[in-house]
């Protein structure tokens, strides 16, 4: 019988799985994309249908699509292997021993148990009565609280941890799941939500990772906080969840835009309204990690938030990051006082208007800051220039910023060259908010260093060019090429010399497969590098002799360098111990690969 994972990747097909989350384009047989786990203009991740797997050439990170879903959904393996399952229709043998179960899934199924608990108290406990009335003068459906699993945690110090206890669940793990809270100075815990109406908080697949609890309507409703969230648990990161985007997602995708709101009741109000492109930042400043779950589905987003967006520094801050990241961000102007959850009730016609009248950032920025001034005065001119020089220096692109000046010198009547001057005094602002309080990584640096890139070039001109071996085998031994590639290239060499009239690259795949595992798959990898179809079409026999000499060149370069850089340091260390002889065989050394670099160059 075959393994699960294996009959997983039998059903799925990688393509159609990564086209999920990124669009791919066609490449000859094969698709390629820019990568989503570094930033990059020109894409570098190659999609192999046939071999079912997948590499970034800038980032080297690869895989096949369990590497993928980890990787795009910060999946541990065995949860990446449920979700695939799920997909393809594949059972899994449950696990022999629930000790066994990583302590990931555990949590998962506390929170799964819990969100039950409490939507079967809000439907059918006694107590649930004034939730059930609450959500009735709030207009929510039967429906949306089916949807939604909105619950009722019962007014008391154990209810949900003596239900816990009872399936089995201990203390430790019930607060590590952010659901119960140490007593100060007494032994014990008592539950962390109590007497408030329960919003399950999904990850973007619906696995339930946290929770957000409203306090009731009543007297007590001004004590205390409106809502209670859960803590940060290794499962719930406020900054990285964005409130129904699992319902959201693939409206969020069909629809190519995507509407932010800040509240609970504000998504699952537009949900309700069959507007369903729509997710929660659950009251905090947009993030880093927010915006590139968004980016997976579309790069169009508007903000329909309550709050004052022009004063609001953590606002503009979660603004800055999304435009930073390439996103166009357009601004709802919500009617006077109403939130959207307000707007769709009053009309859901109102909240569609809302959301078609949605004005360019840019345009947000200028209408709100004339609003309330008066250009017949120095200190209102000066007024505007401060508030609107630090948003245009911000642009990423040199265009709109030159519109922009124009547009707002025009305004203040005054020379484009004066604005110009004090963008050049304004510093852009690099404060981004990521959650974790450190700048996101821009342009991600390349970790492939050149030795392996230039090994995985030459391989690949060999796999795609198999001639070219007449003139690599000569000039390169195993010692020129990378250490993760050393041993396909002995194998290739030994099988070519050989084979070498009849060399298939096939028939040395099979070879190499059925003796050498790991090698087979690097293979693979550098197979995908240099796809013929990815080559001009006028790719002739000449080009490959030329691009096959000078990516040997390359590599002897490279490798010549890296000798001669740990030379340096070898002969640094024999100065500072005065050991003469040494210094002097390793000086000529030195200078003997100098000489040959000398040649190459
Ligand atoms: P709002 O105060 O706008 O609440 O906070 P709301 O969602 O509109 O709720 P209703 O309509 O008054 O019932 C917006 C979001 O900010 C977060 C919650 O995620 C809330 O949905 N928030 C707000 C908190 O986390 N804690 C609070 O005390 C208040
Ligand atoms: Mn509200």
């Amino acid at each position: 019988m075959n393994k699960p994972s294996e009959d997983i990747k039998d059903r799925l097909d990688i393509a159609e799985l990564i086209q999920e989350y990124i669009p791919l384009k066609k490449a000859g047989a094969n698709y390629k994309a820019c990568c989503p786990f570094h930033n990059e203009k020109t894409p570098s991740l190659m999609v192999s249908v046939d071999k079912q797997i997948w590499h970034c050439f800038g980032c080297s990170k690869g895989g096949d699509i369990f590497a993928f879903v980890m990787e795009m959904e910060g999946l541990e393996f065995i949860d990446a292997l449920k979700m695939l399952a799920r997909k393809a229709g594949v059972q899994l043998r449950a696990p022999a021993n629930p000790e066994q179960q990583s302590k990931r899934s555990k949590l998962l199924e506390i929170l799964e148990l819990t969100t039950e608990f409490f939507h079967q108290s809000l439907l059918k406990s006694k107590a649930g009565q004034a939730a059930r009335d609450y959500l009735k003068t709030r207009q929510v459906s039967e429906e949306s609280i089916t949807n939604f699993k909105l619950g009722y945690s019962p007014n008391l110090w154990d209810a949900l941890s003596n239900f816990l206890h009872q399936k089995g669940f201990q203390d430790r793990d019930i607060l590590d799941a952010g659901l119960i809270i140490k007593r100060e100075n007494k032994s014990g815990f008592y539950d962390r939500f109590r007497h408030r109406l329960m919003f399950p908080i999904a990850d973007g697949q619906g696995n339930i990772v946290g929770f957000g609890g409203r306090i009731m309507p009543g007297p007590d409703e001004d004590q205390g906080a409106k809502y209670i969230n859960s803590p940060q648990t290794m499962l719930y990161d406020k900054s990285r969840i964005l409130y129904a985007l699992d319902k959201a997602k693939s409206e969020m995708r069909r629809l190519d835009y995507a509407v932010i709101v800040e509240g609970y009741m504000d998504a699952l109000a537009s949900h309700q309204a069959g507007v369903k492109n729509v997710v929660a930042s659950s009251g905090t400043a947009l993030t880093l990690e927010q915006i590139n779950l968004i980016k997976r589905y579309t790069s169009n987003v508007i903000l329909a938030f309550d709050m004052d967006l022009a004063g609001n520094e953590a606002a503009k801050r979660g603004i800055d990051i999304a435009l930073a990241q390439g996103l166009n961000v357009k601004v709802a102007i919500m009617p006077e006082g109403m939130d959207p959850d307000d707007c769709v009730r009053k009309n859901p016609k109102l909240w569609q208007k809302t959301l078609r009248e949605a004005k360019a950032i840019m345009e947000f920025y200028f209408t709100t800051t004339f609003q309330d001034l008066d250009f017949s005065l120095v200190a209102d001119k000066k007024k505007a220039t401060a508030a609107l020089i630090p948003v245009i220096a911000n642009l990423t692109d040199e265009v709109e910023k030159a519109h922009y000046i124009q547009k707002l010198a025009q305004k203040l009547a005054v020379t484009e060259d004066i604005l110009h001057d004090y963008l050049a005094k304004v510093k852009t602002q690099a404060t981004f908010e990521t959650g974790r309080g450190q700048a996101p990584e821009i342009e991600a640096p390349l970790k492939k260093n050149k030795n392996e890139l230039f090994s995985t070039q030459l391989l690949s001109l060999a796999f795609n060019f198999p001639n070219s071996l007449e003139i690599i085998i000569p000039a390169i031994d195993e010692k020129h090429i990378h250490p993760s590639l050393q041993e396909v290239y002995a194998e290739l060499k030994k099988y070519y010399t050989e084979n070498r009239s009849e060399f298939q690259f096939t028939k040395f795949l099979e070879k190499l497969k059925s003796k050498n595992e790991k090698a087979a798959e690097q293979t693979a990898v550098v197979e995908l590098y240099l796809q013929k179809d990815m080559l001009p079409e006028d790719f002739s026999s000449a080009d490959v002799i030329t691009e096959t000499e000078q990516s040997i060149a390359n590599l002897q370069k490279s490798w010549l360098q890296q000798q001669m850089k740990q030379l340096q340091t070898e002969i640094k260390q024999a100065e500072e111990v005065k050991n003469q002889s040494a210094l002097e065989k390793l000086t000529e050394e030195f200078n003997k690969f100098s000489d040959q670099l000398a040649q190459i160059n």
